[in-house]
């Protein structure tokens, strides 16, 4: 009997050490710094470049619980920055470039004042979904916007920005599902609508105040088969 309870003791012990141990696990796997240091030196450089910098960005060490960060749960890059909607002014915009996993960013609603965005974001070739949509951009749109050939979102919308060109590039943007040009003058684009017809998933696509006249419009709208809104001025 005394034997037997003996053991108890010893199966109870060792099953409370399991139960700690075990927690003690989680707590560190929870409190882990997933945060790459280049990434993070990358993302308080482009803050301190913001004309109302975020103050949350400075008082956690893992980037990857900063408010409008996303890491990836396998990797821990940073993949999602959305900082749609925050009236910034945006002074840096090249640390942008250390983070070479986005596949989201959404800066709309924010003013470059400094720097040519557009011109190195050719590098951030995982991009998936881009919202530029009012953000100052000028210009006119370049060419190396063809590297991003895994975008299924462009919104370059409400910006001063020209294609001088024919978006040549745009039928490198193979998977593009929603198109938003809108305000972009495309008046010397005279080729756009072959372009975008070799555009296999596009399912939507605004080119309001586009400075496109009709006979342009009409032969677009006649070969294009889209199965959803098309929206033109
Ligand atoms: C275009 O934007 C850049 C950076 O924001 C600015 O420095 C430049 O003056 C702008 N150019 C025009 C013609 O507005
Ligand atoms: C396009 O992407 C390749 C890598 O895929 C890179 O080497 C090249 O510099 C990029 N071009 C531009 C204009 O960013
Ligand atoms: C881009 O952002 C603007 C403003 O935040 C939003 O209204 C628009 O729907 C977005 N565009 C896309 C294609 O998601
Ligand atoms: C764009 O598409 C053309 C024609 O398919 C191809 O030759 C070229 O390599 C593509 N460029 C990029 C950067 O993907
Ligand atoms: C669009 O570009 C053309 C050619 O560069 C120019 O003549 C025209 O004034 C521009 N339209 C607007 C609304 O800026
Ligand atoms: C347009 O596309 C739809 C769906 O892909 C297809 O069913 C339809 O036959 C097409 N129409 C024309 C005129 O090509």
């Amino acid at each position: 009997m005394r034997g037997n309870y003996a053991e108890f003791l010893l199966v109870l012990g060792l099953l409370s050490i399991g139960t700690t141990l075990g927690s003690d696990l989680n707590v560190q796997k929870y409190s882990e710094v997933r945060c790459k240091p280049d990434e993070r030196k990358a993302l308080l450089k482009f803050n301190q470049g913001l004309g109302y910098p975020l103050d949350s960005w400075n008082s956690e060490e893992d980037c990857c619980k900063w408010e409008a960060i996303e890491c990836s749960e396998q990797t821990g890059h940073v993949v999602k920055l959305d900082l749609s909607q925050r009236g910034c002014d945006i002074l840096v915009s090249s640390s942008l470039l250390e983070l070479q996993h986005l596949t989201y960013l959404d800066l709309s609603g924010n003013r470059f004042v400094a720097g040519n965005f557009l011109a190195f974001i050719g590098s951030l070739t995982n991009l998936q979904y881009l919202n530029l949509s009012g953000t100052n951009l000028n210009g006119t749109i370049p060419q190396n916007l063809r590297n991003l050939s895994s975008l299924f979102s462009l919104d370059l919308s409400l910006n001063l920005l020209a294609e001088l060109r024919n978006l040549d590039w745009l039928p490198n943007l193979s998977w593009l599902r929603h198109l938003d040009l809108s305000g972009v003058n495309l008046s010397q684009a005279v080729n756009w609508p072959s372009q975008v017809d070799m555009l296999p998933s596009l399912l939507d696509l605004h080119l309001r105040g586009c400075g496109l006249s009709m006979p342009q419009i009409s032969s677009a709208i006649s070969p294009a088969n889209f199965t959803s809104p098309l929206s033109i001025p």
